[in-house]
This record gives structure tokens, C-alpha cells and sequence, in this order.
């Protein structure tokens, strides 16, 4: 039997978005000039085998490095924050001066955008104003962070400023976790949480103020917002919008806003002087590390800050710096090693924000969080390799995946201005002047430009949204983006064929995630194994579960290999979460099994919170026992694209249904070296290959039958399309609902 993809799309293009338009040449040029740049370097953290986020923080001493002992014992007697007291240094921040005016521009205007240097106050500051103004009494104050860190850290701090607890006065909400209550009136949230209540209630109505923070970021869900909150002002006059931004492009937002006035906050910088490599750095990890050892020797005192891109090269920078620093002997003075990335846990958050003790100099290593999101005072020296990591869509492989690229002027422009908030500072910049000048685009691109947008169309379909090429995006998105979109929930059948939501695509649009996954949810309901999907689910959205300690990786294996399944690694995941439920959520059984407490907890919080989900709309939570089928049938419903065939050419080697693309076991998969012909995969993680990550076998049967618009049987004759031939041939049982 031959499976092959059914070539027409048959949605019906004309009647959605009209022609479809050129190529869009600058995402093009961009992933030239990725190439390019990604060539030049020496990636170290190919090995597969590694974990794809490494963690610093699991409690078996015995299994971490030096570093990570070191990190996590450090007792630095901090001092106090600040001899200042709150009242003091809140009065000090340069917001504090714009008082009166902003809340005059706000109460005189229902749009208004803030631009100020970032540490300026304007996250902390401004609800806390609206607040003793009296906006809460109206409603209540909502600001939205792009980063879910960003969001519970800010609200955690103002809550300490407000004097209340976490929760009440001042709350938080992100996905999958909340803190708060009737009586909050000023709420932190991510903006995909905003965008989300946004479907239930379009106007806004329990919201007095929005603020719209960060807005430079361009995240998707902040671009869709601009869209409905002016709709939703428009119905509403009482409703106020505030946008803020760390950068210049504050004229933009103003026209887009009804040329609404633009409040300017004066920055305290100092001068930064910039340092350019003269040739192209092919290792920039190891030049980031000679950096800081330099700066710390020689130069005088100020705190340094490393932009890398992700928490796994963060660990190991953080790891081989410290080797590095003690190699120095005693004769240099101490140096913390601070880490920060968005899954940090909040203990060792908190101490990013401490001074720095007198005779010691910190390192900061963050991603590029620490750009805008969160301030750090103290920093005089910034390092910038010039890359990041951002999640970018593929149109070849067509998925979203997160790629290192290079950052934009303005990025760099700002990493830079981190050097300047405390004093004259320095920045090393690990690239050339004229990588600057030639290679680099002025301004990061808009996700919205260059992001899979099927979550946020399932979304705004929902909304009753159907005009998309009318609809108020600052920045439209590339027609080819939009089609792409349409057509994948089209196959999930989440659209008809006019491009109309369908009673699934409805329901898809209650589960805040991919479509593909919040179809097998759904699926998983009908099939009666939705008890086992939500367990899977909830491990998918965790990050490393498995760890394999640099001496143990053996031992590690082989207790891993207890849970693997033969069916592949999500089943293996459902084993192991199961067998932690077993004894007791025990956190000996995890250290025995070399398992992260921390992220099996985590996915414990996200399946009951999807368990709810699925209560509040009615679907039944159910087991399948045994038949495990039921659950790769209802995986395969939200992954079928994600399909591949064995390749007989080579071990290890697969070939995508969709593209033909050659894609490769990973090796960490219970799949690999064992004979699979069919599987579905999770994810493709890209570093020397491009691996299939979380892999499972099906029957080529169960793709015609969950996507008969998508496949087709072949008849060996690619171009011919044939009739789709009865399923059951083989003997294989249909799956229907019990
Ligand atoms: O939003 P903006 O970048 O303008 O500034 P902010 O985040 O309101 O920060 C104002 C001040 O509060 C800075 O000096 C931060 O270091 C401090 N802050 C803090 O101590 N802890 C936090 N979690 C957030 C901010
Ligand atoms: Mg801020």
C-alpha cells in the first residue's frame, strides 16, 4: 500500500483571499543571510544526543556539575536591595517625573503611545499611577508582556511595591498558571492570554485601561491585539489604550492609533563605547567566554552582560566559564554566574536583581530576554555575538521551528544601550562592522511576517472574523503566510472548503495551542482515550523530562529504557508520567530514574488545567484501557502531515509523505536503530540533520482515514489521482468511536 499526498489542495483559493502574491523576497533574503552567517560557526551543541534544553536545577547533587553545585550553594550575602526604601526608589525611576502629565495625556485621549528606555519604569510605574488614579475603581488594569517571565516576575515586584499579596491587588496571568482574583486591579499577562479573552469577550469589558507593553517585540498575539482593541475602543469610548515600546518606532504605532500623541520619557544613558571583532568570530561561544575572562581581569569594576541564544548554550557557557574563572586561581576576584532564560525557576530569578556584593563582579548570561524585558542594573560591559533564536516558519518543511538567526540593528542597538544605564559602558560586539552595516536588516522582522499563523486564524475565525484580508493588521502578513494557514486547518478540517469555521474548528479554537494538537485532544475524546491525550499533551508542552548526567548516561538509558514503548516515544512519555503517578508522585522515584521532577510536575499542572478545558466545554475524559490504537489513531488525526516513510537507503533515514524532505530518527528516540515503515513525529529539531523528534509508528491506513482530503492511496503513478480504496483491505480494524 502506498500513501502518497493528494496533489489539488482543493480549498478553494479564489473564494478566501484572492490571487495569491509573490514570493515575499525579504524572507527570503533573510534566510540567505541566516545560512551564510550559521556557516561560519562551529555549532557546539550539535550532539544530538544532548538535551535540547538542558537544565540547571534538579535536586540530586550528585548528578551536577561543578558549576550548577556552585551556582545553586553560592550563600552571597546579598545586603539589602537598596538602601533606598520602596516609596524612595520608585520616586527615582525617570517615569516618575512624567506623572501628572501622563496622567493627564491619558485622561484626555483614548489612545496614546509611551516610548522610554528600557528600565525607565514604565512596566512597574505606570499601572501603579492609573491604579492611585482611580482607573481600577472603573475596571480593572491590564498590562500584557510578551514573555510569561516577564509577566509573573513585573507582577511579583509590583505587588512588593503595592504591598500586597501576589494575587490579590496585583495578579498575573499566563498559560497554564494564574494569580488572581475579583479583587485584582492591576493584572499582568502574556498577550496570547489577552488575545485569547478577547474571543469571549471582544469589548473588553472587565478592563478599564490596556496596556500594551512592550510593543516593539511584535509579537503575533500584541499585533492581533492593536487590531481588536481598536475595534473593540471603538465600541467602547471609555476604554483606554496605552502602547509603550523601548524603541524609536513610536510614529508608527501613533498613525496606526489615529495619530494618537506620543509621550516621550527621557532616558538617563551614558555613552557606550562599541567594539567590533575585525574578522568574523567562527566560534562565538568560546569568544564570548575569553571576553568576559578579559573584562574581568583587566577592566575595572561594573557587571557584564552575555546575550546567547538559548538555555542549553547558556548552561554550558555558564559551566565552562566557571572552570575557566577557577583555573584563574585566587588571584582574581570572585565572579557570580547568573543565567537567564525564560524557564529559569524563580529563586535563582530573583537573584539577577540583587546587587552585586562589594570586591565581586556578575555575569549575566541571558537570551536576548534581558534585551527589553527585564532590566539589570548594574551593567556596564555587554557582549553580543549578534544572534538569537527565533521561531520562524518554514515554508519547505512547513512548520514553524526555532532557528539561531542573526538580529537586526535595532536589536543590536539595544543590547548595546544595556551597557549605558549605570554609567559610560562598553559593548563588544562579536562580529564585524561591516556584518553590521551590510548583512544585517534595520529592523527584526514582524512574526507576523514571518510566523505560521494557523492558531491565530482558527482564532479570529472564531471571533467571527472572516475577512482577513481586511483585517487591521499594522503589518499584514505575507498573502502566501495566510494561504499556508488556511490550508492547514482547511486539512484539519477546522475549515470547509469557502474557508467557513467548522463545528471542529470551533471547538479547536477553546484549546489555547497548535491546531494540530488541539484536533487530537478532540479526536482523543471521540476515540475514548482522552485521558491518555491530555497525560501526552502535557508532556509534549514540558520541556527535557529524561537527563543523562555527563558520567551516567548509561545508567540513565537504561532506566529510561524501562518506559519505552514499542510504538514510539509519545506512548513512552504516557509510560513514564503513569509510572510517576504510580508511586505517588514521588520525588525519589524521579532522582532514581534520572527524571526532572520539576518538568513532570509542571505537565501534572498543564493536564489538569486541560482537564478543565475539556469539562468546561463538555467533552468527555475517558480511558481506552488497553487499545493503545485509539491513541496513535488520534495523534495521527492533528499530525498527519507530520508523516514520514523509511527510506531503505539508509539506517535512520526517512523521507516526509508531504515534501519528500529526508528527514532522521533521533537519536533519542525509543525508535531508533528498530524497523519502523510509517511514523508521525512530534517535531523536526535541526542541527547537523534534520531529526524527527518524538516519533511514533502508525498504520498508512490511518492517514486516509483522518485525512481523506490530504492522502489518497497511490497507484504508483504520482500525477494520476486515483480512487481512495477501501480501508479495511489488509484486515486492518477500523477504529470508530465505542
Ligand atoms: O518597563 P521598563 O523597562 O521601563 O522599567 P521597569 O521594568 O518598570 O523597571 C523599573 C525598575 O524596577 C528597574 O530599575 C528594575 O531593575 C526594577 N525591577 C526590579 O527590581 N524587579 C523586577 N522584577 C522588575 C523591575
Ligand atoms: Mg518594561
Amino acid at each position: 500500500l502506498k500513501i502518497i499526498p493528494k496533489p489539488e489542495g482543493s480549498l478553494n483559493r479564489a473564494a478566501m483571499t484572492g490571487s495569491q502574491l509573490a514570493k515575499d523576497l525579504k524572507e527570503k533574503k533573510l534566510k540567505a543571510l541566516r545560512e551564510k552567517r550559521l556557516k561560519q560557526i562551529k555549532k557546539k551543541t550539535d550532539d544530538p544526543l544532548s538535551n535540547k534544553d538542558g537544565d540547571a536545577n534538579d535536586d540530586d547533587d550528585e548528578l551536577l556539575s561543578e558549576w550548577q553545585k556552585a551556582n545553586k550553594k553560592s550563600k552571597i550575602s546579598y545586603g539589602k536591595k537598596s538602601d533606598m526604601s520602596i516609596a524612595e526608589q520608585r520616586k527615582s525611576l525617570p517615569v516618575f517625573k512624567m506623572r501628572s502629565q501622563l496622567l493627564d495625556l491619558v485622561d484626555e485621549n483614548q489612545f496614546l503611545v509611551i516610548v522610554g528606555e528600557t528600565g525607565s519604569g514604565k512596566t512597574t510605574q505606570l499601572t501603579q499611577y492609573l491604579m492611585e488614579d482611580g482607573y481600577s475603581r472603573r475596571g480593572v488594569i491590564g498590562c500584557t508582556q510578551p514573555r510569561r517571565v516577564a509577566a509573573i516576575s513585573v507582577a511579583k515586584r509590583v505587588s512588593e511595591e503595592v504591598g500586597c499579596k501576589l494575587g490579590h491587588q496585583v495578579g498575573y496571568k499566563v498559560r497554564f498558571d494564574d494569580k488572581y482574583g475579583p479583587d485584582t486591579e492591576i493584572k499582568y499577562m502574556t498577550d496570547g492570554m489577552l488575545q485569547r479573552e478577547a474571543l469571549i469577550d471582544p469589548n473588553m469589558s472587565k478592563y478599564s485601561v490596556i496596556m500594551l507593553d512592550e510593543a516593539h517585540e511584535r509579537t503575533i498575539a500584541t499585533d492581533v491585539l492593536f487590531a481588536l482593541l481598536k475595534k473593540a475602543a471603538r465600541n467602547r469610548p471609555d476604554l483606554k489604550i496605552i502602547v509603550t515600546s523601548a524603541t524609536l518606532d513610536s510614529d508608527k504605532f501613533s498613525r496606526y492609533f489615529n495619530d494618537c500623541p506620543v509621550l516621550k520619557i527621557p532616558g538617563r544613558t551614558f555613552p557606550v563605547e562599541i567594539m567590533y571583532t575585525k574578522e568574523p568570530e567562527l566560534d562565538y561561544l568560546a569568544a564570548c567566554l575569553d571576553t568576559v575572562l578579559q573584562i574581568h581581569v583587566v577592566e575595572g569594576p561594573g557587571d557584564i552582560l552575555v546575550f546567547l541564544t538559548g538555555q542549553e548554550e547558556i548552561d554550558t557557557a555558564c559551566e565552562a566559564l566557571y572552570d575557566k574563572v577557577k583555573a584563574l586561581g585566587s588571584s582574581v576576584p570572585e565572579l557570580i554566574i547568573l543565567p537567564v532564560y525564560s524557564s529559569l525557576p524563580s529563586e535563582v530569578q530573583s537573584r539577577i536583581f540583587e546587587p552585586t556584593p562589594k570586591g565581586s563582579r556578575k555575569c549575566v548570561i541571558a537570551t536576548n530576554i534581558a534585551e527589553t524585558s527585564i532590566t539589570i542594573d548594574g551593567i556596564y560591559y555587554v557582549i553580543d555575538p549578534g544572534f538569537v533564536k527565533i521561531n520562524a516558519y518554514d515554508p519547505k518543511l512547513g512548520m514553524d521551528s526555532l532557528v539561531v538567526s542573526p538580529i537586526s540593528q535595532a536589536q543590536a542597538n539595544q543590547r548595546a544601550g544595556r551597557a549605558g544605564r549605570t554609567g559610560p559602558g562598553k559593548c563588544y560586539r562579536l562580529f564585524t562592522e561591516s556584518a553590521f552595516k551590510n548583512e544585517m536588516s534595520p529592523n527584526t522582522i514582524p512574526e507576523i511576517q514571518r510566523q505560521n499563523l494557523s492558531t491565530t486564524i482558527l482564532m479570529l475565525k472564531a471571533m467571527g472574523i472572516d475577512d482577513l484580508i481586511n483585517f487591521e493588521f499594522m503589518d499584514p502578513p505575507p498573502m502566501r503566510t495566510l494561504m499556508v494557514a488556511l490550508e492547514e486547518l482547511f486539512n484539519l478540517s477546522a475549515l470547509d472548503q469557502d474557508g467557513n469555521l467548522t463545528k471542529l474548528g470551533n471547538k479547536m479554537a477553546d484549546f489555547p495551542m497548535d491546531p494540530a494538537l488541539a484536533k487530537s485532544l478532540i479526536v482523543s475524546s471521540d476515540l475514548h482515550c482522552s485521558d491518555e491525550l491530555t497525560t501526552i499533551v502535557a508532556m509534549l508542552s514540558v520541556q527535557t523530562i529524561f537527563y543523562r548526567p555527563k558520567h551516567k548516561q548509561q545508567q540513565a538509558d537504561l532506566k529510561k529504557s524501562k518506559f519505552h514503548s514499542t510504538q514510539g516515544d509519545h506512548l513512552t512519555l504516557l509510560n513514564t508520567y503513569n509510572a510517576w503517578a504510580q508511586n505517588d508522585y514521588s520525588r525519589t522515584w524521579c532522582e532514581e530514574n534520572y527524571i526532572q521532577e520539576r518538568s513532570l510536575k509542571r505537565a501534572r499542572d498543564v493536564r489538569n488545567q486541560l482537564i478543565k478545558i475539556f469539562l468546561k466545554y463538555k467533552h468527555s475524559v475517558s480511558s481506552c484501557g488497553r487499545d493503545y490504537d485509539r491513541i496513535r489513531v488520534a495523534l495521527c488525526s492533528g499530525f498527519f502531515k507530520n508523516s514520514a516513510k523509511r527510506d531503505s537507503s539508509e539506517p535512520g533515514a526517512f523521507k516526509t509523505l508531504i515534501e519528500d524532505t529526508p528527514v532522521y530518527m533521533h537519536p533519542s528516540s525509543c525508535l531508533f536503530g528498530k524497523r519502523s515503515e510509517y511514523v508521525i513525529y512530534h517535531t523536526l529539531l535541526l542541527t547537523t540533520k534534520e531529526y524527527m523528534h518524538c516519533v511514533t509508528t502508525i498504520e498508512p491506513q490511518w492517514l486516509i482515514e483522518v485525512a481523506p482530503t490530504f492522502f489518497k492511496v497511490g497507484d504508483g503513478q504520482k500525477k494520476k489521482s486515483g480512487k481512495i480504496v477501501s480501508l479495511k483491505r489488509n484486515g486492518h480494524k477500523r477504529l470508530a468511536p465505542r
